[in-house]
């Protein structure tokens, strides 16, 4: 009886094939359970070698990712998009930083010089509102000098010189880098217990240059994390795993630089990117297709996302090409103009539903890219991607790049579209198949540029995210993601029935924000 009703998605989608479906056009039936939703796996492969505990990925826009979303979101278990908005050397130095980001060590602490007045470290932690006062010292070659320690950093002492109040050398106890192993966490836990009354571990190289620091109080709440429900996201030499997006640049000729998409995409290779994305708004295109497979040509190994599609021809291209996994989205994204300006793309389900029939009989995977605006919608996706992209729901995070702005008591982040005419002029019109010098002439933006709120941090945003995913599967019996797309069961939902499905006949209560993070 159920069945005539609530369809697999084969059927579903083949009965309603006039009719292009968006994510809150249907919803999933309920199933019989015995699964919890705190029990659900949500382990996902990209590809052979990339591995994500939760199949989210931040999407690769300069409102969203940089290193510091990158690490989080690996450290939350999925996986950052570094976005090519900047030079190619700033692109890899972003890389760099979440490949050899180690959790709870501060790589880059702020320091001072010896010959310095405690005044001027007073007035250095008023101007730049430091919420601390232990500074390491170092001399001009980055050499260990001593421990400034917060007790004698008071006006008392200003015209004091900040050598004659250090802790020297010889008294701090330090670790070498080398010696951290692959879980430095539990090296310096070990520390702070056997050197009671310590609160600072300096960490140093060979040469007694400093190269870290780590806090007691870091670590004690990197500890407590260590039981949260999220792992962290790592490679087999266990660093965060990061992706970047690379740009099909073109020669002044027109034709595709290969010399210098090669030794790019190899930079990024020796400093061990997970995976690169081949990000267009038309992936099924010619360049697209021939940056693709001149990256697979030569680097047979390496992970490529390409896209972005809305059909299974597209699909099928890109798998031929060399793709590995294929993003699919024209049109969704919260900030997107495309299918207003140039009246094309495929509402989000039925864009899924099209290509994961290519992508399955090709053997290659896909990722939902854009339109997710909540947890449902997440669910949904997977039902029948592999992963989501997310650019507007993490876009407020603090970890997201951007200054936050006041606006009549409220606080904001800036959000917006690649293909807006500002992110363009920055880097971006590639993607949309247009030269960098035409963003000075008129040409048509398929983005726009907007505001976020700005919200909590990204570890509380992606638990909540997660939680709801997982209590869809709760719901649906499905242990796995395997068993999700296997079991869901799809109907249409009306107009009313999208209105019935959020709160209704009440007058909402909202919890006040305090300042936020940033
Ligand atoms: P959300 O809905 O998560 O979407 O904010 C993020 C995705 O939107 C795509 N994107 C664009 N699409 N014009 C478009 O048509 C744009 O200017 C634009 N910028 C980003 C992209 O796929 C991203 O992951």
């Amino acid at each position: 009886m159920d069945a005539e009703f609530y369809k697999s998605a084969d059927v579903f989608f083949r009965e309603q094939s006039g009719t292009a479906l968006t994510y809150d056009d249907v919803t999933l039936a309920t199933l019989y359970s015995e699964v919890l939703p705190k029990d659900t796996n949500l382990e996902t492969t990209i590809a052979e070698n990339l591995h994500l505990r939760i199949p989210v990925i931040s999407a690769d826009m300069d409102t969203v990712t940089e290193s510091r979303m990158a690490i989080s979101m690996a450290l939350n278990g999925g996986l950052g998009l570094i976005h090519y908005n900047m030079t190619e050397r700033q692109q890899l130095s972003e890389l760099t930083r979440v490949k050899y980001h180690v959790h709870g060590l501060i790589q880059d602490p702020i320091k001072v010089t010896p010959e310095k007045l405690i005044g001027d470290v007073l007035e250095l932690i008023e101007e730049k509102s430091y919420s601390f006062n232990t500074f390491p010292v170092v001399d001009g070659d980055g050499k260990l000098m001593g421990l400034l320690p917060g007790h004698v950093v008071k006006p008392r002492y200003s015209s004091r010189k900040v050598s004659e109040a250090m802790t020297p050398r010889a008294c701090l106890l330090t670790i070498n880098k080398k010696e951290l192993g692959a879980d430095p966490i539990t090296r310096a836990d070990r520390f702070f217990n056997e050197n009671i009354g310590i609160h600072k571990l300096l960490v140093v190289d060979d040469e007694d240059r400093l190269r870290g620091l780590f806090t007691l109080s870091d670590i004690e709440r990197i500890t407590q994390e260590k039981s949260a429900q999220l792992k962290p996201a790592r490679d087999q030499q266990f660093r965060l795993v990061c992706g970047a997006a690379v740009s099909a640049s073109r020669t002044s000729g027109g034709d595709l630089d290969r010399d210098r998409i090669i030794a790019h995409v190899g930079a990024l290779v020796e400093r061990g990117v997970d995976v690169v994305a081949v990000s267009t708004a038309h992936g099924f295109s010619k360049g697209v297709g021939e940056s693709v497979r001149m990256i697979r040509d030569a680097f047979p190994n390496l992970p490529i996302i390409a896209g972005n599609v809305t059909s299974g021809a597209g699909v099928e291209f890109l798998a031929d090409c060399g793709a590995d996994v294929v993003k699919v989205g024209q049109g969704p994204g919260s900030i997107c103009t495309t299918r207003v300006v140039a009246g094309v793309g495929i509402p989000q389900l039925t864009a899924l539903n099209v290509c994961s029939r290519a992508a399955k009989a090709k053997g290659v995977r896909i990722i939902a890219d854009g339109g997710i605006a909540k947890s449902g919608d997440i669910i949904k996706a997977l039902t029948l991607a592999d992963a989501v992209i997310c650019g507007g729901l993490l876009a407020g995070c603090p970890e997201a790049p951007g200054e936050i702005l006041e606006i009549g008591g409220k606080f904001f982040k800036q959000y917006r579209g690649m293909g807006s005419l500002a992110a363009m002029k920055a880097g971006s019109a590639a993607r949309y198949g247009h030269s960098a010098k035409d963003t000075t002439r008129k040409i048509a933006a398929e983005g726009v540029e907007a505001l976020k709120e700005v919200s909590a941090s990204l570890a509380t945003v992606m638990s909540q995210l997660v939680g709801g995913v997982q209590s869809g599967m709760g719901y649906l019996g499905a242990a796995n993601l395997q068993e999700l797309r296997s079991k869901a069961r799809f109907i249409r939902v009306t107009p009313s029935g999208q209105r019935e499905a959020s709160p209704h006949d009440i007058i909402e209560v909202k919890t006040g924000t305090s300042k936020p993070e940033a």
